[in-house]
Protein backbone atom coordinates (compact mmCIF):
# COMPACT_ATOMS: atom_id res chain seq x y z
CA UNK A 1 0.00 0.00 0.00
CA UNK A 2 1.55 3.38 -1.23
CA UNK A 3 1.73 5.66 1.88
CA UNK A 4 0.70 9.67 1.00
CA UNK A 5 1.37 12.97 2.24
CA UNK A 6 0.75 16.30 1.47
CA UNK A 7 2.88 18.02 -1.49
CA UNK A 8 5.49 20.27 0.14
CA UNK A 9 6.74 23.90 -0.88
CA UNK A 10 9.92 22.97 -1.72
CA UNK A 11 8.95 19.42 -3.47
CA UNK A 12 6.98 21.74 -5.74
CA UNK A 13 9.52 24.85 -6.43
CA UNK A 14 11.97 22.96 -9.08
CA UNK A 15 8.75 21.66 -11.11
CA UNK A 16 7.55 24.97 -11.48
CA UNK A 17 8.89 26.65 -14.79
CA UNK A 18 6.56 29.30 -15.97
CA UNK A 19 7.93 31.50 -18.75
CA UNK A 20 7.53 34.87 -19.06
CA UNK A 21 4.65 34.99 -22.17
CA UNK A 22 6.38 36.23 -25.06
CA UNK A 23 3.36 39.33 -25.78
CA UNK A 24 4.87 40.12 -29.07
CA UNK A 25 2.67 37.87 -31.77
CA UNK A 26 5.87 38.39 -34.34
CA UNK A 27 8.21 36.93 -31.53
CA UNK A 28 5.91 34.28 -30.55
CA UNK A 29 5.56 33.08 -33.97
CA UNK A 30 9.29 32.84 -34.67
CA UNK A 31 10.29 31.29 -31.54
CA UNK A 32 8.17 28.59 -32.42
CA UNK A 33 9.99 27.54 -35.99
CA UNK A 34 12.54 25.30 -35.19
CA UNK A 35 13.20 24.35 -38.77
CA UNK A 36 13.42 26.08 -42.03
CA UNK A 37 10.14 24.32 -43.13
CA UNK A 38 8.65 25.57 -40.05
CA UNK A 39 9.42 29.27 -41.25
CA UNK A 40 8.51 28.16 -44.67
CA UNK A 41 4.62 27.19 -43.69
CA UNK A 42 4.33 30.53 -41.26
CA UNK A 43 5.61 32.38 -44.45
CA UNK A 44 2.60 30.88 -46.67
CA UNK A 45 -0.05 31.55 -44.08
CA UNK A 46 1.34 35.31 -44.16
CA UNK A 47 2.25 35.95 -47.83
CA UNK A 48 0.08 36.43 -50.36
CA UNK A 49 0.20 33.53 -52.66
CA UNK A 50 1.16 35.26 -55.80
CA UNK A 51 4.71 36.48 -53.85
CA UNK A 52 4.83 33.43 -51.99
CA UNK A 53 4.92 31.34 -55.05
CA UNK A 54 7.59 33.19 -56.62
CA UNK A 55 9.66 32.50 -54.24
CA UNK A 56 8.82 29.62 -53.35
CA UNK A 57 8.28 28.23 -56.78
CA UNK A 58 10.68 27.11 -59.46
CA UNK A 59 10.66 26.01 -63.37
CA UNK A 60 8.57 24.23 -65.05
CA UNK A 61 7.90 20.82 -63.16
CA UNK A 62 10.04 22.18 -60.57
CA UNK A 63 12.40 18.74 -61.28
CA UNK A 64 15.80 20.61 -60.71
CA UNK A 65 14.85 22.01 -57.22
CA UNK A 66 13.27 18.77 -56.01
CA UNK A 67 15.75 16.83 -56.69
CA UNK A 68 18.79 19.01 -55.04
CA UNK A 69 16.65 19.08 -51.64
CA UNK A 70 16.58 15.51 -52.35
CA UNK A 71 19.36 14.84 -52.69
CA UNK A 72 20.79 16.35 -49.43
CA UNK A 73 18.07 14.67 -47.23
CA UNK A 74 20.23 11.28 -48.93
CA UNK A 75 23.03 11.89 -47.12
CA UNK A 76 24.30 9.72 -44.81
CA UNK A 77 26.50 10.82 -42.09
CA UNK A 78 29.70 9.23 -40.67
CA UNK A 79 30.15 10.40 -37.18
CA UNK A 80 34.07 10.07 -35.80
CA UNK A 81 33.31 9.38 -31.55
CA UNK A 82 35.44 10.64 -28.50
CA UNK A 83 36.44 13.28 -30.01
CA UNK A 84 36.28 16.68 -27.94
CA UNK A 85 33.87 18.52 -29.37
CA UNK A 86 33.42 21.53 -26.61
CA UNK A 87 34.00 24.27 -29.02
CA UNK A 88 33.42 24.59 -32.34
CA UNK A 89 34.42 27.23 -35.02
CA UNK A 90 32.13 27.71 -37.31
CA UNK A 91 34.37 30.38 -39.11
CA UNK A 92 35.32 30.45 -42.87
CA UNK A 93 37.75 32.28 -45.34
CA UNK A 94 35.85 33.39 -48.09
CA UNK A 95 37.21 35.40 -51.17
CA UNK A 96 39.89 36.52 -48.60
CA UNK A 97 37.99 37.26 -45.83
CA UNK A 98 36.49 36.17 -42.94
CA UNK A 99 33.03 34.39 -42.74
CA UNK A 100 31.31 33.77 -38.91
CA UNK A 101 29.53 30.85 -40.86
CA UNK A 102 29.96 28.84 -43.64
CA UNK A 103 27.16 30.42 -45.55
CA UNK A 104 26.10 34.00 -47.18
CA UNK A 105 22.77 35.44 -48.26
CA UNK A 106 21.92 34.94 -51.93
CA UNK A 107 21.08 37.39 -54.23
CA UNK A 108 17.47 37.24 -55.12
CA UNK A 109 14.76 39.33 -56.83
CA UNK A 110 12.19 41.38 -56.48
CA UNK A 111 12.92 41.41 -52.44
CA UNK A 112 10.61 44.07 -50.96
CA UNK A 113 7.23 42.19 -52.67
CA UNK A 114 8.14 39.00 -50.38
CA UNK A 115 7.84 41.53 -47.03
CA UNK A 116 8.27 45.03 -46.95
CA UNK A 117 11.52 45.42 -45.35
CA UNK A 118 13.19 43.51 -48.25
CA UNK A 119 16.84 43.96 -48.88
CA UNK A 120 17.28 46.14 -45.56
CA UNK A 121 16.17 42.93 -43.42
CA UNK A 122 18.54 40.66 -45.38
CA UNK A 123 21.57 43.06 -45.35
CA UNK A 124 21.54 43.89 -41.46
CA UNK A 125 21.24 40.70 -40.60
CA UNK A 126 23.82 39.58 -42.48
CA UNK A 127 25.56 42.72 -40.37
CA UNK A 128 24.75 41.13 -37.33
CA UNK A 129 25.63 37.51 -37.55
CA UNK A 130 28.88 38.31 -39.19
CA UNK A 131 28.11 36.82 -43.09
CA UNK A 132 28.16 38.23 -46.32
CA UNK A 133 25.16 39.54 -48.35
CA UNK A 134 24.63 39.41 -51.80
CA UNK A 135 21.98 42.54 -53.81
CA UNK A 136 20.88 41.52 -56.84
CA UNK A 137 20.60 43.49 -59.85
CA UNK A 138 16.91 43.22 -59.74
CA UNK A 139 16.85 44.27 -55.90
CA UNK A 140 14.05 46.64 -55.10
CA UNK A 141 16.35 49.23 -53.06
CA UNK A 142 18.98 51.01 -54.52
CA UNK A 143 22.78 50.27 -54.19
CA UNK A 144 23.48 53.09 -52.03
CA UNK A 145 20.34 52.57 -49.30
CA UNK A 146 21.94 49.14 -48.91
CA UNK A 147 25.13 49.78 -48.21
CA UNK A 148 23.82 53.18 -46.23
CA UNK A 149 21.52 50.33 -43.83
CA UNK A 150 24.91 48.07 -43.12
CA UNK A 151 28.25 49.89 -43.25
CA UNK A 152 29.76 47.16 -41.39
CA UNK A 153 28.36 44.49 -43.38
CA UNK A 154 30.44 42.29 -45.78
CA UNK A 155 28.01 43.38 -49.33
CA UNK A 156 28.68 41.24 -52.66
CA UNK A 157 27.27 42.28 -55.77
CA UNK A 158 25.17 40.38 -58.04
CA UNK A 159 25.06 41.52 -62.05
CA UNK A 160 23.19 40.63 -64.77
CA UNK A 161 25.40 41.23 -67.46
CA UNK A 162 24.44 43.12 -70.58
CA UNK A 163 25.49 43.02 -74.17
CA UNK A 164 25.41 46.76 -73.48
CA UNK A 165 28.69 47.77 -71.44
CA UNK A 166 27.58 50.80 -70.34
CA UNK A 167 24.42 49.93 -69.10
CA UNK A 168 26.47 47.18 -67.28
CA UNK A 169 29.51 49.49 -66.10
CA UNK A 170 27.22 52.20 -64.60
CA UNK A 171 26.36 49.48 -62.29
CA UNK A 172 29.31 48.00 -61.68
CA UNK A 173 30.96 51.37 -60.62
CA UNK A 174 27.90 52.58 -58.25
CA UNK A 175 28.51 48.95 -56.35
CA UNK A 176 32.36 49.49 -56.43
CA UNK A 177 31.54 53.19 -55.08
CA UNK A 178 29.18 51.75 -52.18
CA UNK A 179 32.01 49.51 -50.91
CA UNK A 180 30.99 46.14 -52.05
CA UNK A 181 34.07 44.12 -52.61
CA UNK A 182 33.09 41.01 -54.87
CA UNK A 183 30.78 40.93 -57.97
CA UNK A 184 28.62 37.61 -58.41
CA UNK A 185 27.98 37.33 -61.92
CA UNK A 186 25.33 35.58 -62.53
CA UNK A 187 25.70 33.49 -65.87
CA UNK A 188 22.84 30.65 -65.69
CA UNK A 189 19.93 33.51 -67.26
CA UNK A 190 20.15 33.53 -71.46
CA UNK A 191 16.15 33.92 -70.74
CA UNK A 192 14.37 33.58 -68.24
CA UNK A 193 12.95 30.04 -67.01
CA UNK A 194 9.45 28.73 -67.32
CA UNK A 195 7.76 30.15 -63.63
CA UNK A 196 4.75 28.16 -64.41
CA UNK A 197 3.26 29.30 -60.84
CA UNK A 198 4.08 33.00 -61.75
CA UNK A 199 2.31 32.50 -65.01
CA UNK A 200 -0.76 30.95 -63.70
CA UNK A 201 -0.95 33.46 -60.85
CA UNK A 202 -0.89 36.29 -63.31
CA UNK A 203 1.91 37.61 -61.07
CA UNK A 204 2.55 41.20 -62.56
CA UNK A 205 5.07 43.76 -60.72
CA UNK A 206 3.42 45.75 -59.22
CA UNK A 207 0.70 43.53 -58.22
CA UNK A 208 -2.99 43.87 -59.50
CA UNK A 209 -5.85 43.54 -57.59
CA UNK A 210 -8.02 41.30 -59.43
CA UNK A 211 -10.83 39.48 -58.08
CA UNK A 212 -9.11 36.71 -57.08
CA UNK A 213 -5.94 38.48 -55.75
CA UNK A 214 -8.38 40.31 -53.46
CA UNK A 215 -10.25 37.41 -52.09
CA UNK A 216 -6.57 36.15 -51.58
CA UNK A 217 -5.55 39.11 -49.31
CA UNK A 218 -8.13 39.29 -47.26
CA UNK A 219 -6.91 37.02 -45.18
CA UNK A 220 -3.58 38.57 -45.11
CA UNK A 221 -4.50 42.10 -44.20
CA UNK A 222 -0.96 42.80 -42.86
CA UNK A 223 1.14 42.72 -46.28
CA UNK A 224 -1.02 44.47 -48.33
CA UNK A 225 -0.84 47.44 -45.48
CA UNK A 226 2.58 47.18 -45.33
CA UNK A 227 2.25 47.16 -49.55
CA UNK A 228 0.46 50.03 -49.83
CA UNK A 229 2.07 52.96 -46.64
CA UNK A 230 5.83 52.21 -47.67
CA UNK A 231 7.93 53.41 -50.29
CA UNK A 232 6.45 52.17 -53.63
CA UNK A 233 8.67 49.29 -54.95
CA UNK A 234 10.65 50.17 -57.28
CA UNK A 235 14.03 49.00 -58.99
CA UNK A 236 16.73 50.04 -57.48
CA UNK A 237 19.07 49.27 -60.37
CA UNK A 238 16.92 49.81 -63.30
CA UNK A 239 13.98 51.93 -64.88
CA UNK A 240 10.81 51.66 -63.34
CA UNK A 241 8.89 48.84 -64.81
CA UNK A 242 4.70 47.36 -64.97
CA UNK A 243 4.05 44.28 -66.81
CA UNK A 244 4.41 40.74 -66.14
CA UNK A 245 7.62 38.85 -64.65
CA UNK A 246 8.50 37.19 -67.52
CA UNK A 247 8.44 39.92 -69.60
CA UNK A 248 10.74 42.26 -67.16
CA UNK A 249 13.10 38.77 -66.83
CA UNK A 250 12.94 38.76 -71.31
CA UNK A 251 13.61 42.26 -71.48
CA UNK A 252 16.68 42.06 -68.53
CA UNK A 253 18.09 39.12 -69.33
CA UNK A 254 20.77 39.06 -72.80
CA UNK A 255 21.52 35.78 -74.45
CA UNK A 256 24.24 37.37 -76.57
CA UNK A 257 26.46 37.38 -73.58
CA UNK A 258 29.52 35.28 -73.45
CA UNK A 259 32.98 34.52 -72.22
CA UNK A 260 34.53 37.92 -73.66
CA UNK A 261 32.16 39.98 -71.90
CA UNK A 262 32.87 38.02 -68.39
CA UNK A 263 36.46 38.60 -68.88
CA UNK A 264 35.71 42.65 -70.15
CA UNK A 265 33.87 42.97 -66.70
CA UNK A 266 36.58 40.91 -64.94
CA UNK A 267 39.24 44.01 -66.38
CA UNK A 268 36.56 46.55 -65.12
CA UNK A 269 36.13 45.22 -61.56
CA UNK A 270 38.59 46.05 -58.99
CA UNK A 271 37.63 43.57 -56.06
CA UNK A 272 36.56 39.90 -56.30
CA UNK A 273 34.76 37.99 -59.23
CA UNK A 274 32.66 35.09 -58.59
CA UNK A 275 30.68 33.59 -61.29
CA UNK A 276 26.98 32.24 -60.60
CA UNK A 277 25.32 29.32 -62.23
CA UNK A 278 28.49 27.04 -63.04
CA UNK A 279 26.74 23.68 -63.98
CA UNK A 280 29.42 20.88 -65.25
CA UNK A 281 33.19 20.40 -65.10
CA UNK A 282 34.20 21.80 -68.39
CA UNK A 283 32.91 25.27 -67.73
CA UNK A 284 34.01 25.26 -64.22
CA UNK A 285 37.79 24.55 -66.22
CA UNK A 286 37.64 27.39 -68.17
CA UNK A 287 36.49 29.81 -65.70
CA UNK A 288 39.13 28.32 -63.81
CA UNK A 289 41.85 29.61 -66.74
CA UNK A 290 39.90 32.95 -67.23
CA UNK A 291 41.03 34.34 -63.79
CA UNK A 292 37.90 34.11 -61.72
CA UNK A 293 38.18 33.85 -58.09
CA UNK A 294 35.39 31.72 -57.56
CA UNK A 295 32.66 29.68 -59.11
CA UNK A 296 29.17 28.81 -57.80
CA UNK A 297 27.99 25.59 -58.47
CA UNK A 298 24.24 26.50 -59.02
CA UNK A 299 20.94 25.95 -60.88
CA UNK A 300 19.38 29.21 -59.42
CA UNK A 301 17.07 27.19 -57.01
CA UNK A 302 15.80 24.96 -60.08
CA UNK A 303 14.42 28.37 -61.34
CA UNK A 304 16.13 28.62 -65.06
CA UNK A 305 16.21 24.61 -66.48
CA UNK A 306 14.36 22.10 -65.17
CA UNK A 307 15.78 18.71 -64.74
CA UNK A 308 19.47 20.60 -64.35
CA UNK A 309 22.51 18.94 -62.94
CA UNK A 310 21.79 18.78 -59.04
CA UNK A 311 24.90 21.31 -57.73
CA UNK A 312 25.49 18.69 -54.33
CA UNK A 313 26.25 15.63 -57.07
CA UNK A 314 28.73 18.07 -59.16
CA UNK A 315 30.75 19.20 -56.22
CA UNK A 316 33.29 16.55 -55.87
CA UNK A 317 33.98 15.82 -59.52
CA UNK A 318 33.79 19.78 -59.61
CA UNK A 319 36.24 20.09 -56.67
CA UNK A 320 38.77 17.53 -57.91
CA UNK A 321 38.96 19.69 -61.26
CA UNK A 322 39.70 23.28 -60.57
CA UNK A 323 39.49 23.05 -56.14
CA UNK A 324 43.05 24.41 -55.84
CA UNK A 325 42.48 26.82 -58.58
CA UNK A 326 39.41 28.43 -57.56
CA UNK A 327 36.84 28.19 -54.55
CA UNK A 328 34.17 26.44 -55.27
CA UNK A 329 30.75 27.93 -53.73
CA UNK A 330 27.49 25.88 -53.71
CA UNK A 331 23.52 26.72 -53.61
CA UNK A 332 20.33 25.20 -54.28
CA UNK A 333 17.98 22.89 -51.98
CA UNK A 334 19.71 24.08 -49.16
CA UNK A 335 17.17 23.77 -46.07
CA UNK A 336 19.19 23.31 -43.16
CA UNK A 337 22.28 23.63 -41.57
CA UNK A 338 22.93 19.98 -42.11
CA UNK A 339 22.71 20.49 -46.17
CA UNK A 340 25.44 23.20 -45.60
CA UNK A 341 27.88 20.58 -43.37
CA UNK A 342 27.56 18.01 -46.42
CA UNK A 343 27.88 20.47 -48.98
CA UNK A 344 31.37 21.76 -47.37
CA UNK A 345 32.47 18.07 -46.20
CA UNK A 346 32.26 17.68 -49.78
CA UNK A 347 34.60 20.25 -50.47
CA UNK A 348 32.34 23.47 -51.15
CA UNK A 349 34.14 26.39 -49.33
CA UNK A 350 30.85 28.54 -49.14
CA UNK A 351 27.51 28.28 -49.85
CA UNK A 352 24.57 30.42 -50.60
CA UNK A 353 20.84 30.24 -49.26
CA UNK A 354 17.99 31.75 -51.20
CA UNK A 355 14.51 30.21 -50.07
CA UNK A 356 15.93 29.81 -46.56
CA UNK A 357 16.22 33.19 -45.53
CA UNK A 358 13.51 34.27 -47.86
CA UNK A 359 11.05 31.68 -45.65
CA UNK A 360 12.57 33.96 -42.20
CA UNK A 361 11.76 37.80 -44.09
CA UNK A 362 8.26 36.44 -45.51
CA UNK A 363 7.47 35.10 -42.11
CA UNK A 364 8.46 37.87 -39.50
CA UNK A 365 10.64 40.78 -41.31
CA UNK A 366 14.00 41.30 -40.08
CA UNK A 367 13.31 39.40 -36.97
CA UNK A 368 12.59 36.34 -39.09
CA UNK A 369 16.07 36.57 -41.20
CA UNK A 370 17.75 36.77 -37.97
CA UNK A 371 15.38 33.33 -36.74
CA UNK A 372 16.54 31.69 -40.07
CA UNK A 373 20.12 32.05 -39.70
CA UNK A 374 20.24 31.12 -35.91
CA UNK A 375 18.06 27.93 -37.01
CA UNK A 376 20.89 27.75 -39.40
CA UNK A 377 23.81 28.05 -37.05
CA UNK A 378 22.79 25.96 -34.43
CA UNK A 379 21.61 22.82 -37.07
CA UNK A 380 25.96 23.66 -38.51
CA UNK A 381 26.95 23.44 -34.35
CA UNK A 382 25.65 20.49 -33.76
CA UNK A 383 25.92 18.66 -36.45
CA UNK A 384 29.30 19.67 -36.33
CA UNK A 385 29.74 18.19 -32.75
CA UNK A 386 27.85 14.96 -33.52
CA UNK A 387 30.34 14.17 -36.46
CA UNK A 388 33.10 14.83 -33.93
CA UNK A 389 34.56 18.07 -35.44
CA UNK A 390 35.49 21.22 -34.19
CA UNK A 391 36.23 22.87 -37.50
CA UNK A 392 35.16 23.07 -40.81
CA UNK A 393 38.67 22.04 -41.96
CA UNK A 394 38.15 19.01 -40.10
CA UNK A 395 35.20 17.84 -42.44
CA UNK A 396 35.54 15.51 -45.54
CA UNK A 397 34.39 13.43 -48.03
CA UNK A 398 34.65 10.09 -45.60
CA UNK A 399 31.90 12.13 -43.10
CA UNK A 400 29.06 11.94 -46.10
CA UNK A 401 27.97 9.36 -48.11
CA UNK A 402 25.49 9.95 -50.42
CA UNK A 403 22.53 7.02 -50.43
CA UNK A 404 21.84 5.21 -53.75
CA UNK A 405 18.56 7.02 -54.82
CA UNK A 406 19.77 9.47 -57.72
CA UNK A 407 23.43 9.15 -57.06
CA UNK A 408 25.93 9.43 -60.17
CA UNK A 409 28.27 6.72 -60.63
CA UNK A 410 31.09 9.11 -59.29
CA UNK A 411 29.80 9.64 -55.91
CA UNK A 412 28.47 6.32 -55.20
CA UNK A 413 30.08 4.67 -51.71
CA UNK A 414 31.37 1.91 -53.77
CA UNK A 415 33.36 3.87 -56.69
C1 LIG B 1 12.74 34.67 -55.19
C2 LIG B 1 14.10 34.44 -55.77
C3 LIG B 1 14.69 35.44 -56.52
C4 LIG B 1 15.97 35.23 -57.06
N1 LIG B 1 16.56 36.26 -57.76
C5 LIG B 1 17.83 36.08 -58.20
C6 LIG B 1 18.52 37.16 -58.82
O1 LIG B 1 17.99 38.25 -58.96
N2 LIG B 1 19.79 36.94 -59.24
C7 LIG B 1 20.42 35.72 -59.09
O2 LIG B 1 21.57 35.57 -59.49
N3 LIG B 1 19.78 34.70 -58.48
C8 LIG B 1 18.53 34.85 -58.03
N4 LIG B 1 17.89 33.82 -57.39
C9 LIG B 1 18.62 32.56 -57.17
C10 LIG B 1 19.35 32.59 -55.84
O3 LIG B 1 20.41 33.51 -55.87
C11 LIG B 1 19.94 31.21 -55.49
O4 LIG B 1 20.72 30.74 -56.56
C12 LIG B 1 18.85 30.18 -55.18
O5 LIG B 1 17.79 30.77 -54.45
C13 LIG B 1 19.46 29.03 -54.40
O6 LIG B 1 18.52 28.05 -54.13
P1 LIG B 1 17.70 27.96 -52.75
O7 LIG B 1 16.58 28.95 -52.87
O8 LIG B 1 17.20 26.56 -52.75
O9 LIG B 1 18.63 28.29 -51.63
C14 LIG B 1 16.63 34.00 -56.86
C15 LIG B 1 16.02 33.00 -56.09
C16 LIG B 1 14.77 33.22 -55.53
C17 LIG B 1 14.15 32.12 -54.70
Amino acid sequence: MTSRRLPRRHDLAPLMKFKRPVLSPRKRRLASALTIEDLRRVAKRRTPRAAFDYADGAADDEVSLSRARQAFADVEFRPSVLRDVSRVDTSREVLGVSSALPFGIAPTGFTRLMQTEGEIAGVMAAEAAGIPYTLSTMGTTSIEDVAAAAPRARKWFQLYMWNDRDRSMALVERAAKAGFDTLVVTVDVPVAGARLRDTRNGFTIPPTLTPRTVVNALPRPAWWFNLLTTEPLAFASLDSWSGTVGDLLDTMFDPTVTYDDLAWIREQWPGKVSVKGVQTVDDARRLAGAGVDAIVLSNHGGRQLDRAPVPFHLLPSVVAAVGSDVEVHLDTGIMSGQDIVAAVAHGARFTLVGRAYLYGLMAGGRLGVDRAIEILRGQIERTMRLLGVSSLDELEPGHVTALRRLVPPDMSPDR
